[in-house]
């Protein structure tokens, strides 16, 4: 087991579930609320790790989006990313796919084009200092109406260069992807890919109803899926990738504990799947930690470690020659 650790910390991976809002830690929201002369409601960065005791869902978006109150400027959208982007490189990650969530920020009196402008920098950066390779995907907090979906697609069409896909994140409980069909039909008629979060909370029916109406390239969580035969059949056949996040799941009681885990069932299947973070900062632990703690729980061997790291670049949403490049790095690290 030691070796496979050592061969998950090293080889090269794509991350494709990441929340940038999820890799606030601590001292970096207390070193920006100071710096914006916002008042935390927590004293110090160890009270407020104590307060991430989540039971669901719901109890962990409450704590996230408060936490997003403190970012304000393109500064503090820049050091955010830049701070996970140097975490990720240290992990081998060589690209990511990374969410963010506009409608948090305009809430909080932050306009469209301060939240992009910073993280899009720090992209840049991240490409000329670390080599990362990243794209965006603009999610639309499903909590809303589709109407304010709508209002926030329109927005971001002049930065359309800047965005690859559109997202759907928020509780997926009462809020299905019916509620959001005309924009994702919108956004795929301006040339936006478009994946989604289902199953997380939700049923096998609502990951369905977001293949057949929302027409995603990629489902994000997907593990009730193991509930319906037939569309088990259906992701199979048509390799949609699903992007697991272990300790997401275990850290908001999707399972009980790891060892309950879907996902070697999921290989068994033939389901195309990936390991991601989903929120770092929440669910303790970054991408590696995510490999490890499901490896260790599921007993998984080199083999399907390579998989899921390979998937993670067939899955992504880079160019062929790129995830080929990329491919042949993983291999030569393997074949060794
Ligand atoms: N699920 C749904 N919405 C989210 C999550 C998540 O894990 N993280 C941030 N927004
Ligand atoms: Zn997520």
């Amino acid at each position: 087991m030691e070796n496979l650790v050592d061969i998950i910390r090293r080889m090269p991976k794509a991350e494709l579930h990441l929340h940038i809002e999820g890799t606030f830690e601590p001292e970096l929201m207390f070193k920006i609320a100071q710096r914006n002369h916002i008042q935390l409601k927590y004293g110090s960065v160890d009270e407020l790790r104590k307060a991430y005791q989540f039971n669901n869902l719901q109890d962990f978006l409450d704590i996230y989006y408060e936490g997003a109150r403190v970012l304000q400027t393109e500064e503090d959208f820049y050091d955010l990313t830049w701070a996970y982007l140097e975490r990720a490189h240290t992990d081998g990650v060589l690209h990511t796919e990374i969410f963010f969530d506009p409608q948090t920020h305009e809430a909080n009196g932050v306009q469209f084009k301060t939240v992009i402008s910073g993280i899009h920098a720090a992209l840049r950066d991240g490409y000329e200092k670390l080599g990362i390779t990243s794209c965006l995907i603009m999610s639309f907090l499903r909590h809303l109406d589709e109407s304010a979906a709508i209002t926030l697609l329109n927005e971001a069409l002049p930065y359309r260069e800047m965005i690859t896909a559109v997202g759907l994140d928020s509780s997926e409980r009462g809020n299905p992807p019916e509620k959001f069909e005309r924009v994702f039909s919108m956004a795929r008629e301006y040339g936006f890919l478009t994946v989604a979060h289902a199953g997380e909370e939700g049923s096998a029916e609502n990951i369905t109803n977001t293949v057949e109406l929302l027409k995603v390239a990629r489902i994000d969580h997907g593990n009730s899926c193991l509930d319906d035969k037939k569309l088990v059949n259906l992701l199979v056949e048509r390799q949609i990738p699903l992007t697991l996040c272990p300790l997401s799941n275990l850290k908001l009681k999707v399972v009980g504990q790891l060892e309950d885990h879907p996902l070697s069932k999921m290989l068994q299947l033939g389901l195309m799947v990936t390991v991601n973070s989903d929120d770092p900062a929440y669910f303790g632990g970054y991408v590696n930690e995510n490999y490890i703690a499901i490896a260790k729980a599921l007993n998984l061997d080199r083999n399907q470690i390579y998989k899921i790291a390979r998937n993670s670049f067939e899955a992504s949403f880079l160019p062929l020659s790129i995830r080929k490049k990329y491919i042949s790095l993983l291999d030569d690290q393997f074949i060794k």
